[in-house]
């Protein structure tokens, strides 16, 4: 414990001042505004943890020894995994990342590593290496892979102090605890990460929160040693983005701002109390069912109605919306969540330049639904039928000269009368009220 302070005190005085200098490169900027254009990822959350079926924080939650819990790695055959199979799921669904779970916070690693055997090659019978194979067949099919990678440790016995979390797993008393070991463990896997399976597009970090029982979140930035990490991926992969689901205001060397479960500048799940929406890409993760490891009870899918809603909110706050899947211990995806991606992705075939490409529309959220925009086009995404009042939308006059306005789905021309006095009155043309999501195009003369 000594020893980690003294290291913490030295990491404190040594880094705060550096890190406020850090200045994207224009390999990084342009992989931002590539990811702000994509709006569309799906999460995999996917371990030993699928094994036992209950979410991927069984582990921790029901206090399994952790020596015990590591054997479940013998048993691991995926025998139905077929990572082009999921490719081409994913592409049907109409995403543009996947951002896969290489380490949990149960501390296994679904990829190849040096560090240790308790990795999908080297520590199960199945012997294949999951992040490769995945990485080869996204990278086919012209989806960038993304990695999901855990700070807190439920496993490793030179994770010490202990944080918030994992104290009832049976590690030794922090005889072995050596925190800068377990810094530089990170920094070797991360190397891996970003060495060995291409061009990577971002690396999101989860658990950095486990330690605020001891620091400050200023604080933990030092403890962590982000500045050191951040700087590592950048330099090995200048285009590769940094994200941290630590649900606070985004520090130096971080390049996507998280939200979890929750469109950007809401807190209905709990976890993002006065966060500020900063200008960083966005990015609101949320889970298909209810949960993000493999449930096989009890997992209360959404409907597609509410899926298509979230991904319109989302991207009418500027922002991507990651959705999870939980794939099952065999290695195939939920039939649930295949068959609602299917259609999620058969909506975007449709209505894909509503999402792709744009920005938070000027008309802010309003009863009957949300905008999105592209230049000189606002896409008014029709969420709630029943609100619309007397048959029309009317939009400020001040919006611009309005010169035509069709319905996306089926270019059906839309009336509309544009007048200083009442403002734009489009005419709402009759749809399929059930529809999930019915979307005008209006294009006016002049960008937005
Ligand atoms: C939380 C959980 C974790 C999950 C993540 C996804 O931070 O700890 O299990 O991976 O959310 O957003």
């Amino acid at each position: 414990m000594k020893r980690f302070l003294v290291l913490i005190a030295t990491l404190l005085v040594a880094s705060s001042a550096l890190a406020a200098d850090y200045v994207p490169t224009e390999e990084c900027l342009k992989a931002r505004a590539e990811f702000n254009e994509e709006r569309f990822g799906i999460f995999i959350h996917w371990g030993l943890y699928s094994m036992l079926a209950d979410g991927e924080w069984i582990l921790n939650n029901k206090n399994i020894n952790y020596e015990e819990y590591a054997r479940l790695a013998g048993g691991f055959y995926p025998s139905k995994f077929n990572a082009d199979e999921w490719a081409e799921l994913f592409k049907e669904a109409g995403a543009r990342y996947v951002t896969f779970t290489s380490r949990h916070h149960d501390g296994f690693s679904m990829f190849k590593t040096a560090t240790s055997t308790y990795n999908v090659v080297d520590g199960t019978p199945f012997g294949r290496d999951i992040v490769g194979e995945l990485a080869a067949a996204l990278h086919k099919n012209d989806i960038k892979l993304h990695f999901y990678y855990s700070h807190l440790d439920w496993y490793r016995t030179d994770y010490w102090p202990l944080g918030r979390e994992g104290h009832g797993v049976g590690r030794p008393d922090g005889k072995d605890g050596d925190w800068d070991s377990y810094l530089a463990f990170m920094r070797t896997q991360l190397t891996e990460l970003l060495t060995q399976y291409g061009p990577i597009g971002a690396i999101w970090f989860d658990g950095y929160w486990d330690k605020k029982k001891f620091f400050s979140y200023d604080e933990l930035y030092d403890v962590w040693d982000m500045e050191r990490e951040y700087g590592l991926i950048h330099s090995l992969q200048p285009s590769c983005l940094v994200a941290n689901n630590h649900h606070v205001k985004p520090y130096p060397g971080e390049d996507i701002q998280p939200f979890e479960r929750d469109v950007p500048g809401e807190n209905t799940g709990g976890f993002l109390a006065g966060l500020e929406v900063s200008k960083l890409p966005l990015e609101t993760c949320q889970t298909i069912n209810k949960d993000w490891g493999y449930k096989i009870v009890g997992s209360e899918y959404k409907t597609l109605k509410t899926l298509l809603v979230l991904l319109a909110r989302t991207a009418s706050k500027g922002a991507n919306l990651l959705l999870n899947v939980g794939p099952r211990p065999d290695g195939t995806i939920p039939d649930q969540s295949a068959d609602l991606l299917r259609q999620m992705g058969a909506w975007l075939k449709v209505n894909g330049e509503s999402i792709y490409g744009t920005e938070a529309g000027c008309i802010s959220e309003q009863e009957w639904g949300v905008s999105t925009q592209k230049g000189s086009d606002l896409y008014l995404h029709i969420l709630n039928a029943a609100k619309i009042e007397g048959g029309t939308i009317t939009l400020p006059y001040e919006t611009g000269k309005l010169l035509g306005a069709v319905s996306l789905s089926d270019g059906t021309i839309v009336k509309f009368t544009q007048k200083k006095k009442t403002g734009i009155v489009i005419d709402v043309p009759a749809f399929d009220e059930a529809a999930e999501d019915f979307v005008l195009k209006l294009s006016f003369k002049a960008a937005l």
